[in-house]
């Protein structure tokens, strides 16, 4: 399927030089949609996990059927001040901002197989600061999966020797 066409890009959003990719166009159309997320899910079907974990708020959106699809849990991590119990936290830079992450401390036990999953790479510092709570909880991520992949701003040099897939990639 050409999932691009799908996409909507939206000039000088949320600022200006920014061409921003809007995956609800995606979302709303339901054979798109389970497409993407099945594409998505058959590239971490082989790989043993045990759970996927995705940041607020589009992480949701992939993560969380992803997850369905593996029959295996989900978990969030969210930013700061969400999550109700203990937490531990990571500083992070956006492509636009900065601001701090959580997950729960009892959400991942060692040794567990985690996928984490998002909407999109950019800078690489939301995924980059995901991978670190996980793996201070002792979690080995066994991938990560992404909807999109801003090539340019070479986000991926930054995860390190993890397996990556993208499902769009714009350049
Ligand atoms: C966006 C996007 C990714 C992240 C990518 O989320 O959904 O999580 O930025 O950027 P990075 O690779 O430079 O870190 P955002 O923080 O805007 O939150 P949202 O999903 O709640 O809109």
């Amino acid at each position: 399927m050409d999932f691009k066409k799908y996409i909507q890009i939206v000039e000088d959003y949320p600022k200006e030089g920014i061409r921003f990719k809007d995956i609800t166009t995606l979302m709303q159309d339901g054979s798109a949609y389970k497409a993407a997320i099945n594409e998505m899910a058959d590239f971490a079907r082989d790989k043993d996990v045990d759970v996927v974990v995705g940041p607020e708020a589009r992480g949701f959106v992939v993560g969380c059927p992803i997850a369905y699809s593996l029959e295996v849990g989900f978990v969030p991590v969210r930013k700061a001040g969400k999550l109700p119990r203990e937490v531990i936290s990571v500083d992070y830079g956006l492509e636009y901002g900065k601001d701090s992450l959580t997950i729960h401390k009892d959400a991942i036990k060692k040794g567990q197989r985690v996928l984490i999953t998002d909407d999109l790479l950019a800078t690489g510092g939301t995924i980059e600061a995901t991978i670190k709570m996980v793996e201070q909880l002792g979690g080995v991520v066994v991938g990560i999966a992404f909807m999109i992949e801003l090539g340019y701003l070479e986000g991926r040099d930054r995860l390190g020797n993890y397996e990556l897939f993208s499902l769009m990639t714009y350049n």
